[in-house]
């Protein structure tokens, strides 16, 4: 791979969540979120633990950030916690909330690092999922709220807004399987979510528009690129009707496409969540599209797994024996068809890729963390990256998942994402191997745009 190839202006950042760095959970008079009370709750998160202190970011803010800068990354996308500023959800503004987020906007203009926020990464406040949360169609409202709210005080200096991040796994692990919070299950509470998340998407870049002329609106999916474990035909529909829902259920209403009924019976039924003026209110002309993706899965007809009857077959079981810490395949081109796949739509935006990573069993030796294997992992998938851009797919940026180490939901603290190794005893960094290589290669594409 040739470095250069990428150009000047191609965006090399790192993403990360609130809920996953912060910690200071009930601090400053933040209230808390979904997660805060799933969290609580015993055997929803590995090992019980969780992100009561996370990786402290509330308080070492100042220093990650430049951390970041040493590393030479000039793009940073993070979230905002939605109960830090409203505590209830809606109502009264916590002001050290706003004052937090201040902080961390001015202290990256400061060096020169663009803020990339996301509005919405999973942690609704509790006071609104105790009415209903996502189910409630009245969580259009109360996202306006909040989302003017953080227009207003923000956008003098925020300039990229996303306004969802993965809605397949929020509506999915959280209403459907009961993985993550808010933890309910069952079609009946997963169809309304799904419908009012992609509402949000439309409704809230609207808002954004119309308040922040100079704003670039995003949102953000997730994409795995599924194959069949055969050429059997029961495995080939099972493929299509799994592609349905994991990777075009939201962005295909967002493109005008409306939502892929005809592949999954079930779908269907959001047709009675819908009032009047939703289908034409769904699409939404985003300035670019973040896709995040870290793998392929390859799918297999089943009884199982209900609406869709297919079940992901395991790495382990196809013989593969070298996955991420996440039981992922480690498979490179996934991410050059995700961006082929994204990028094949008529009329398609800007992509970013807003997410891509990997973990591993991360040791600290010595004062290093040699982890050769994520090394490797971003470089190939980075050169997967370049080749799409040759192909002539309008990809502009990349961001690793993640910067530091950190809570991954019901994962925990075990899998660690981070280009930078976090002692969560001591809340010491060390940048690691990748991490001093992401930094490497980032300069050297600074090198090139100044010569
Ligand atoms: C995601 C989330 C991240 C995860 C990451 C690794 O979008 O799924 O943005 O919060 O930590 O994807 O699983």
């Amino acid at each position: 791979m040739n470095k250069h190839d990428f150009g000047n202006d191609f965006v090399w950042g790192v993403s990360t969540a609130a809920y996953q760095i912060e910690g200071a959970v009930d601090v400053d008079g933040k209230g808390p979120s979904i997660w805060d009370h799933f969290s609580s709750h015993k055997g929803k998160i590995k090992n019980g633990e969780d992100a009561r202190t996370a990786c402290g970011f509330y308080y070492r803010y100042a220093e990650d950030l430049r951390l970041m800068k040493t590393m030479h990354i000039r793009d940073y996308r993070f979230s905002i916690s939605w109960s830090r500023i409203f505590p209830k959800g809606i109502d009264e503004i916590n002001p050290a909330g706003i004052l937090f987020y201040n902080r961390v906007i001015d202290e990256c203009i400061r060096l020169e690092i663009t803020p990339w926020v996301t509005l919405y990464h999973w942690d609704l406040p509790q006071a609104l999922e105790d009415l209903g949360g996502w189910t409630n169609r009245a969580v259009l409202d109360w996202f306006e709220i909040f989302a003017a709210t953080c227009i207003e005080h923000f956008g003098d200096r925020v300039k990229h807004w996303m306004v969802l991040n993965e809605p397949v796994v929020f509506t999915g692990a959280g209403y459907f399987f009961g993985k993550h919070a808010p933890g309910r299950w069952g079609i009946r509470n997963y169809l309304p979510a799904v419908h009012h998340a992609t509402l949000a998407m439309g409704r809230i870049g609207r808002l954004i528009r119309k308040m922040q002329p100079d704003a670039r609106i995003g949102t953000t999916f997730s994409h795995s690129p599924l194959v069949p474990i055969s050429l059997k035909s029961r495995h080939i529909k099972a493929v299509k009707r799994a592609d349905a829902v994991v990777n075009r259920l939201f962005i295909e209403p967002i493109l005008g496409m409306g939502y892929p009924m005809e592949d999954v019976k079930a779908l269907r039924a959001i047709k009675q969540y819908m009032l009047p003026g939703d289908e034409t209110s769904l699409a939404f002309d985003f300035d670019f599209i973040g896709i995040q993706t870290y793998t392929r899965e390859v799918i297999q007809y089943s009884l199982l797994m209900p609406y869709v009857w297919a079940n992901i077959v395991e790495p382990k079981r196809r013989g593969i024996e070298k996955t991420t810490l996440m039981n992922w395949e480690i498979y490179p081109p996934s991410i050059y068809d995700a961006i082929k796949r994204i990028g094949s739509y008529p009329g398609i935006p800007d992509l970013y890729i807003t997410e891509n990573g990997a973990a591993f069993a991360d040791r600290l030796e010595e004062g290093s963390v040699a982890d050769e294997e994520r090394k490797q992992y971003l470089q190939d998938h980075i050169a997967q990256v370049l080749e799409a851009k040759k192909a002539g797919y309008p990809v502009k940026g990349y961001f690793v998942w993640t910067f530091t180490d950190n809570f991954e939901w019901a994962e925990g603290f075990s899998p660690r994402f981070g280009l930078v190794y976090v002692d969560f005893k001591t809340q010491e960094r060390t940048i690691k191997d990748s991490g001093k290589w992401y930094a490497h290669f980032i300069q050297s594409q600074e090198d090139k745009s100044k010569s």
